[in-house]
């Protein structure tokens, strides 16, 4: 999402603004001119929403309202520059919140030695394998086609043609893994999960699908 952040204080005085609302479960949502939110917290940001993007300058926590209006209330932590914001795009979110939150891998303190990547060369793939690496995770194994085998491993991973006759053995010989992140839902990503028990391929696996 793309905000413009900006202050404003309980006693401003109250203007409207128009809002898509949702009256009770299971109506239509409407578009209704609601006043402007008011900070009543230090910590609290209002912010004017201009486009909703896959960079991300400001998120509003999942569990509170009133999102879908001109403006908006959210915690100053929840706000980056744009700087930030450019180099920390939606895909970055994405595999921080697989590997991090779903994984419970710490970033701090080398969390898993052998992670598998099903789509290693694609955004998520390649932006996993970039914080794996960052973090100090020494084996990171990912499957990719054969074209994309030089830009796999300038990143530091192993590549695995996933469309090798042999890449299930392959996969067999660099196991263990203590991580497993699919990002394809491909046959060969399935298979590696139904064999956890055989190689003991995953402690943890996150999947997109
Ligand atoms: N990007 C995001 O921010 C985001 C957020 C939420 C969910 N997702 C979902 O996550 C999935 C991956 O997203 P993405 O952005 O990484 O997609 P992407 O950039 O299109 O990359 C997909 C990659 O998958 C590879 N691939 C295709 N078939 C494969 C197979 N059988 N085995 C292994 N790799 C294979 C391709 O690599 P080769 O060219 O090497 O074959 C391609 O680079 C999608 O379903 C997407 O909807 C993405």
């Amino acid at each position: 999402m793309r905000f413009v952040i900006g202050r404003r204080c309980a006693s401003t005085t109250a203007s409207v603004m128009k809002a898509w609302i949702l009256e009770s479960h299971g109506t239509q949502l409407q578009l209704r001119e609601m006043p402007i939110p008011v900070l009543t917290k230090p910590d609290q940001v209002l912010i004017k929403v201009k486009v909703f993007t896959y960079i991300v300058m400001a998120v509003i926590p999942a569990f509170k309202q009133g999102c879908h209006a001109e403006y908006a209330i959210t915690e100053a932590s929840c706000c980056s520059h744009f700087q930030q914001a450019a180099s920390f795009p939606y895909v970055a979110c994405t595999a921080w919140t697989a590997l991090v939150t779903v994984a419970r891998m710490n970033p701090k303190s080398k969390p898993a030695e052998r992670v598998l990547i099903h789509g290693g060369s694609g955004g998520l793939g390649t932006m996993a394998i970039q914080m794996l690496k960052a973090w100090g995770t020494e084996k990171v194994v990912a499957t990719c086609s054969q074209d994309s085998f030089e830009l796999v491993k300038s990143l530091g991973a192993i590549p695995v043609d996933y469309r090798a006759i042999n890449a299930t053995d392959q996969l067999i010989n660099l196991a263990p893994f203590e991580v497993v992140l699919d990002c394809v839902n491909s046959e060969l990503a399935k298979w590696s999960d139904k064999v956890n028990k055989v190689v003991d391929v995953a402690k943890t696996k996150f999947s997109l699908y």
